[in-house]
């Protein structure tokens, strides 16, 4: 084992994040800034505060919180869950004097979401969701996707690295079955639910220049999402695979 492993071994993931926040100020601009330092995507989301009156803001993926900084300024409630120990406490360190407003939890996104869906006195209107959480072993994308929207009817979610068809935005993909495109949507397509896309190409986005989607299932979010105009909507019921193209 190589020493640096052991000395991180000794310390313990804990104590290196606290470390991190104390000695990499850098680091708080992780991802070159919220939202991936994308300025077009920051208006998407500024559009999408402004026109629906959420009650609350839910982050799966924290990280090191340099988005959850970003929406913490809108004054709402702000939940957001890491499974990793070490980003989770750089995170929780960054945002001590805030917990009145942030809430961190450790631990995997399925179960927190549901451990919300079980709180009576968390929300049930209209909340922001941004998913995030991708990157370990196991995606729990679809999970959360069918965990909120069954659960929360007024409920906006942006899924990061999202696939926009016919652009050269940046995507993930896991392998077989596990590519954040409309294809991994088709399971829960059940859902009826709405989608939009971000209404410019890369060249006028900034940063990473990461892919994303937006989606709801309540009629009158809709309507509302179809005025804002950072956002294009897509129809779902044409097959993906038809209309994706290339
Ligand atoms: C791309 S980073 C999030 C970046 C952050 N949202 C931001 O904008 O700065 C993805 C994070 O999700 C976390 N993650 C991956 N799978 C998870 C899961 N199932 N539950 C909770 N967190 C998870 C990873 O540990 C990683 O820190």
């Amino acid at each position: 084992m190589r020493i640096k492993t052991i000395v991180a071994n000794l310390i313990g993931p804990e104590n290196l994040g606290r470390l991190d926040y104390l000695f990499k100020p850098r680091l708080r601009r992780s991802w070159g800034g919220p939202f991936n330092g994308q300025n077009f995507r920051q208006r998407i989301y500024s559009n999408l505060i402004k026109k629906i009156s959420f009650e609350a803001i839910v982050e799966t993926g924290t990280y090191l919180g340099t988005t959850t900084e970003l929406f913490a300024t809108s004054g709402l409630p702000v939940y957001s869950v890491e499974a990793r120990p070490r980003a989770y406490a750089y995170s929780s360190l960054r945002f001590c004097r805030r917990r009145d407003r942030i809430h961190l939890y450790q631990g995997d996104s399925r179960e927190f979401l549901r451990r919300l869906v079980a709180d009576e006195d968390f929300p049930k209107s209209k909340l922001f969701f941004y998913l995030d959480a991708h990157g370990l072993e196991h995606l729990p994308l679809r999970e959360e996707l069918e965990i909120i929207l069954t659960h929360w009817r007024e409920a906006v979610v942006m899924i990061d690295d999202f696939k926009v068809p016919g652009t050269d935005y940046g995507y993930d993909d896991y392998g077989p079955g596990k590519v954040l495109d409309m294809s991994y949507l088709e399971p829960i397509q059940y859902l009826q639910l709405y989608a939009f896309f971000p209404a410019v190409d890369t060249k006028q986005e900034t940063g990473k220049k990461r892919g994303c989607i937006v989606l709801c299932r309540d009629e009158a979010l809709k309507n509302a999402l179809s005025e804002i105009d950072t956002l294009t909507p897509w129809n779902l019921d044409v097959s993906p695979r038809q209309s994706s193209s290339p």
